[in-house]
């Protein structure tokens, strides 16, 4: 006899959440509550009557609610998976609360596997080039008109990458809103001589949707504040 489906709470019901909730059952979860704009307007749906029985919580939602809606989470003990961008100005708030209530939270800027080796592939290509100064470093990324943040929280992970792998020169970045597209990030470096590029394009959503129900899946085993990117090679 299979498993029961593992219950699930939807937080931010638009392109992400949708999606979420079309390829949960593949992945052994059933979707029992869904907050939106209309039933969580200041975190009034995150109450401890619509979490009874929530196993695991995904969040796809706007920059401005998610640490709210996090630290009221973290207070139920329910574990989450924060896919939503442009908050990590209020991560140590969520942290203290995830940590304060013994509880558990994996975000990340983009759940995509084929981005989470791409950062790697990034972080050597910005390696080769530390040490080369007649190289430009150059980022690009263009998304759909209706997002939110620029530049990309993916965006603001390869800068990261760059940085830890020790290219320390400016970063020329631009970014592009406009039309459908999910996801476009490519890093480059140009001299007098040659250019040079990486990129990774995103075909659909179906690559980040999947990337969270996994996460979701792992952070039900787990304590404490993970990032996406630490952990994506560990999941089943
Ligand atoms: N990590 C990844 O792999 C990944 C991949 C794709 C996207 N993202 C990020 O995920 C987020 C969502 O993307 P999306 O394309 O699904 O955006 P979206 O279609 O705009 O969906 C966000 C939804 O959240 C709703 N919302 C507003 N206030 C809320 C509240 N208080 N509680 C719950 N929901 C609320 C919005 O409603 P209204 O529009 O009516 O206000 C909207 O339906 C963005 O930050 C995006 O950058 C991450």
């Amino acid at each position: 006899m299979s498993s029961p489906a593992n219950r699930l709470a939807l937080v931010g019901y638009g392109r992400m959440g949708r999606l979420v909730e079309e390829l949960a059952p593949a992945h052994g979860f059933e979707v029992v509550l869904k907050l939106d704009e209309f039933n969580n307007q200041e975190a009034a749906g995150v109450t401890r009557e619509n979490f009874a029985g929530v196993d695991v919580a995904i969040d796809f939602s706007m920059p401005d609610v998610v640490a709210e809606n996090a630290v009221r989470i973290a207070e139920l003990g329910v574990p989450l998976a924060i896919g939503t961008t442009g908050w990590l100005d209020q991560l140590e708030r969520v942290r203290a609360a995830v940590e304060r209530h013994d509880a558990a939270l994996v975000y990340g800027a983009n759940f995509s596997i084929g981005v989470n080796a791409f950062y790697r592939i990034v972080a050597a290509a910005a390696q080769a080039f530390a040490g080369q100064p007649d190289y430009d470093a150059f980022l690009y990324e263009a998304h759909h008109k209706y997002k939110k943040d620029a530049p990309s929280g993916t965006a603001l992970r390869l800068l990261d990458a760059v940085r830890e792998a020790g290219y320390a020169r400016p970063v020329d970045v631009a970014t592009q809103r406009s039309g459908q597209f999910p996801g476009i990030h490519e890093l480059g470096f140009d001299s007098a001589a040659d250019t040079i590029r990486v990129s990774h394009t995103a075909r659909n959503r179906v690559g980040f949707a999947s990337g969270a129900l996994k996460a979701a899946r792992w952070i039900m085993g787990q304590r404490g504040v993970h990032e996406f990117s630490q952990v994506w090679d560990r999941l089943d």
